[in-house]
């Protein structure tokens, strides 16, 4: 029979990618979300289930009314700086929504689940790449929420056979190849829609946090991956827990950093436009390099990025930021 898969924060920018994926290579979707920043009108590949994670009695409802094959779990509030400014909310939301997702679950003998993790784990990195081997020492609340959450899952995998990836996401970016969604946050934090945004006239102008990082040209670097090669990941990390129970944990992305003033240069390249910035202070929690190792993705689950670069990354993001519908 055809899979069907419950895609929790479906409607957010990297699950709403992940349902459109899955759909079109012929997978049912079934998308839980609270709508409290995702969009109704990114919803387009299965029914929305509008309901919060910690809702267990919602929740009962959903597996009841369904035999899901197995969950992908997008639902989290993934805000560096506001995790620092609200804690509280960042465990509430991450840790309990999650809890509450693996009791249920449990109940209803759902054993497989690819869980949105982060770069953010990691804290300040010891190496130039960060592989699977880097020890977790988040330095802000979000990427502690995100560690807790994997332990949740380590936890769960050894007592009850509860079988999962987590994957690591360092900075996702881009949008889908006909446009038809793209990442729009309200407000939008996030580098890369700020810096179209701006290219475009339609957002404020760019602000660059920190000319004074140890890097080469003062600005953070980052990893940039593109939305759908983290669909892919996923899709692969499901037919992976078939030959391997238990827990695991991915780092996904590119291999390569750019720092803020390339990824500007690069949109100028991108849109024709120059990008006038103004310096900022540093970001709180921040750190100031971030690039992943993703060898044992590609080697373990047979990860092959296809929007390898940034070019092409920020080529499909200014193509839904010309036209953006929510
Ligand atoms: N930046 C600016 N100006 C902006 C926006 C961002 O200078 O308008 C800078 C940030 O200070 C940072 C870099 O651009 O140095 C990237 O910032 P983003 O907000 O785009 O992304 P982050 O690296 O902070 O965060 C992303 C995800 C998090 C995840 C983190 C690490 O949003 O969920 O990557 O993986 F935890």
């Amino acid at each position: 029979a055809r899979m069907h898969i419950l895609v929790c924060g479906g409607a957010g920018y990297i699950g709403s990618h992940m349902a459109r994926w899955l759909a079109l290579r012929g997978t049912r979707v079934t998308v839980l979300d609270n709508l409290s920043t995702g969009h109704r009108a990114a919803v387009q590949w299965g029914e929305l289930i509008e309901a919060d994670l910690r809702d267990a009695s919602a929740l009962d409802r959903a597996f009841a009314a369904h035999r899901f094959d197995a969950v992908m779990h997008f639902c989290a509030k993934s805000l560096v700086a506001e995790s620092v400014a609200d804690p509280l909310a960042y465990y509430e939301s991450n840790v309990g929504g999650t809890l509450s997702l693996l009791q249920a679950m449990r109940r209803h003998g759902v054993e497989r689940l690819v869980f949105s993790s982060t770069a953010a784990v990691f804290g300040h990195p010891m190496t130039d790449r960060i592989d699977e081997t880097h020890p977790l020492q988040p330095i802000n609340p979000y990427g502690a929420t995100k560690a807790m959450a994997e332990r949740l899952l380590a936890d769960a995998a050894a007592a009850h056979g509860l079988r999962s990836v987590a994957l690591r996401y360092f900075n996702a970016a881009g949008a889908s190849d006909d446009a038809s969604i793209g990442e729009s946050h309200h407000p939008e934090t996030h580098l890369v829609p700020n810096v179209l945004r701006a290219a475009l006239g339609t957002g404020p102008g760019l602000q660059v946090f920190g000319d004074d990082w140890p890097t080469p040209d003062g600005t953070c670097i980052r990893d940039y991956v593109h939305v759908d090669d983290l669909a892919q990941a996923h899709a692969l990390a499901l037919d992976y827990m078939d030959a391997h129970p238990g827990a695991h944990a991915f780092n996904l992305g590119n291999g390569a950093g750019f720092s803020v003033r390339e990824v500007i240069a690069a949109a100028e390249a991108a849109s024709g436009q120059a990008i006038p910035f103004s310096v900022q202070p540093r970001r709180a929690g921040d750190p100031a390099v971030l690039v992943a190792a993703s060898d044992l993705a590609r080697a373990a689950l047979g990860w092959t990025p296809v929007h390898n670069a940034l070019a092409p990354i920020l080529e499909s993001a200014l193509r839904w930021h010309r036209a953006p519908t929510f």
